[in-house]
C-alpha cells in the first residue's frame, strides 16, 4: 500500500476498535481477542493500522476490553508502524457508538476515521479520506454491494447522500451494505449522545448516522473497491486468508528437502523446515514450523512452531504450537488455536478422545 502522509490529513486521528465480545468466534475469544486471530500469519488488527498509517494518519486510538492486556503487548506504541497509539478502555461492549463516546476526549474537534479493528480491506482507505477531507460531511460511510443486503445495515443513497440507514432490512431498497469504516467530524459527538440503546442495549453507529441525517447535516457515501471482509466469523476469517495468501509472493527462505515438493506461491519463513511433503500454494508456513512426510494444501497459513507429520491440511489456519500429527483424513476449512494438539493415537481401542474447551467444533466423517 502506499505510504501518503499527505498535509490535509495531518491531523486527522484514526480510531480501532478492538473490545467487543467476539461471541462469533468461540472458543478462541475465550481466551485471545479475536483481533488477533491471524490472517496469513499476521493478526487481523495490523492490517488496520496498516491501512490508517498508509493514509497518512498518525495519532491511532484503540478502544480495548476485556483482551486488552494482550492487545497492549502485541500493538505496543505503535512504533512498529511509525504511529502513536492511545489505548481507550471500554467497560463493556456497550456498542459501537459508544466506543465513539468514551473516545471524545482523545479525538477532540478533529475529523477522524473510525476502523472496525477484525475488517480487512483490500485497497486501503487513501481515496476515501482524500474525499472526505476535499468534502468535509459530518460523516463518510463506506459502502459495498452485497448478494444478501437483509443480512447488513444497508444504506439507502440519493446521488452521493445518504438518505436513510436501516438495519437488517426485511425488503432492502438498496444492495449497499455498511463496510467497517467510517469517517466523522465532531458532529458525530452529539449524535452519539442523543441516541438511546437498541433492543440488543447497544448503542448503535448507525443509529447516531441516522441522527446526523435526522439533524440535516451531510452524510456521504463511498463505494468500496475491491473486496472487504469482517472477519468475525470463521468462514470469513478463511475466506480472508484466502484472498490475503493469494497475494504474497513465492519467498522460499526456510530449509525444504529435496524429497519435497513445493508448487506455486509458497512462503517458508526463515527456520521452518519441511521434509518429504507436497506444498501447494498459496500457503504461508511461519518461522520454526516443521512439517514432515505432509501434505499442505492450497490456502493455508501455518503459523510458527506448528508440527504437522504424517497429514494432510488444506484452506485452514493453523496457530502458533500445535500439532497434527498422524491423522487418516484430510483436515480442511478449519481454524486451530494456539497449541492444540490432534494426533492419532497407536493401540486400543481404536477410539475418538477429546479434550475440547467449551462450545468447541468438531466434525468428523
Ligand atoms: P462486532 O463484531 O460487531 O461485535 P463483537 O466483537 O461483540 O462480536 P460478536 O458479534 O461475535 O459477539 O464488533 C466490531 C468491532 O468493534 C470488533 O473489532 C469489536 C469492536 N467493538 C468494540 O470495540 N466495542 C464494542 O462495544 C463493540 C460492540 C465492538
Amino acid at each position: 500500500m502506499p505510504r501518503a502522509a499527505r498535509p490535509a490529513f495531518r491531523d486527522m486521528k484514526g480510531l480501532i476498535l478492538s473490545g467487543g465480545r467476539g461471541t462469533r468466534l468461540r472458543p478462541l475469544t475465550y481466551t485471545s481477542a479475536k483481533q488477533l486471530v491471524p490472517v496469513a500469519n499476521k493478526p487481523v488488527l495490523f492490517y488496520g493500522i496498516e491501512t490508517l498509517a498508509a493514509a497518512g494518519i498518525r495519532d491511532i486510538g484503540i478502544v480495548v476490553g476485556d483482551t486488552r492486556t494482550e492487545i497492549e503487548a502485541a500493538v505496543g506504541d505503535g512504533s512498529a508502524w511509525d504511529v502513536r497509539v492511545t489505548y481507550l478502555p471500554q467497560d463493556a461492549p456497550r456498542g459501537l457508538a459508544h466506543a465513539v463516546l468514551i473516545a471524545e476526549p482523545f479525538l477532540g474537534r478533529e475529523p477522524f476515521v473510525m476502523y472496525l479493528g477484525d475488517n480487512l480491506l483490500a485497497h486501503g482507505i487513501v481515496p476515501l479520506v482524500e474525499e472526505f477531507a476535499a468534502t468535509r460531511p459530518a460523516a463518510q460511510i463506506l459502502l459495498t454491494p452485497v448478494a444478501q443486503p437483509e443480512l447488513y445495515g444497508v444504506a439507502e443513497t440519493e446521488g452521493e447522500r445518504v438518505v436513510r440507514l436501516v438495519e437488517k432490512p426485511a425488503s432492502p431498497k438498496s444492495n449497499l451494505a455498511l463496510v467497517g469504516v467510517y469517517m466523522f467530524g465532531p458532529e458525530v459527538f452529539d449524535s452519539v449522545k442523543r441516541i438511546r440503546p437498541s433492543a440488543r442495549n447497544e448503542l448503535e453507529i448507525t443509529d447516531a448516522i441516522q441522527d446526523l441525517i435526522d439533524r440535516g447535516l451531510e452524510v456521504r457515501r463511498h463505494v468500496v473497491d475491491g473486496w472487504w471482509k469482517d472477519t468475525g466469523h470463521l468462514e470469513d476469517m478463511l475466506e480472508a486468508n484466502r484472498l490475503i495468501l493469494d497475494s504474497l509472493p513465492r519467498r522460499i527462505e526456510g530449509e525444504v528437502d529435496d524429497a519435497s515438493r513445493l508448487e506455486g506461491k509458497v512462503a517458508v519463513e526463515p527456520g521452518a523446515v519441511v521434509t518429504r511433503s507436497v506444498v501447494r500454494g498459496p500457503v504461508i508456513i511461519g518461522h520454526g514450523a516443521r512439517i514432515s512426510d505432509a501434505y499442505v494444501g492450497p490456502f493455508t497459513a501455518i503459523m510458527r512452531d506448528v508440527e504437522i507429520s504424517g497429514s494432510e491440511v488444506e484452506h485452514s489456519i493453523v496457530m502458533e504450537g500445535s500439532r497434527i500429527t498422524g491423522l487418516a483424513g484430510r483436515v480442511t476449512d478449519s481454524l486451530i488455536g494456539r497449541n492444540v494438539t490432534i494426533a492419532r493415537q497407536p493401540g486400543k481401542p481404536r477410539a475418538l478422545r477429546f479434550m475440547l474447551g467449551d462450545r468447541s467444533e468438531v466434525s468428523l466423517p
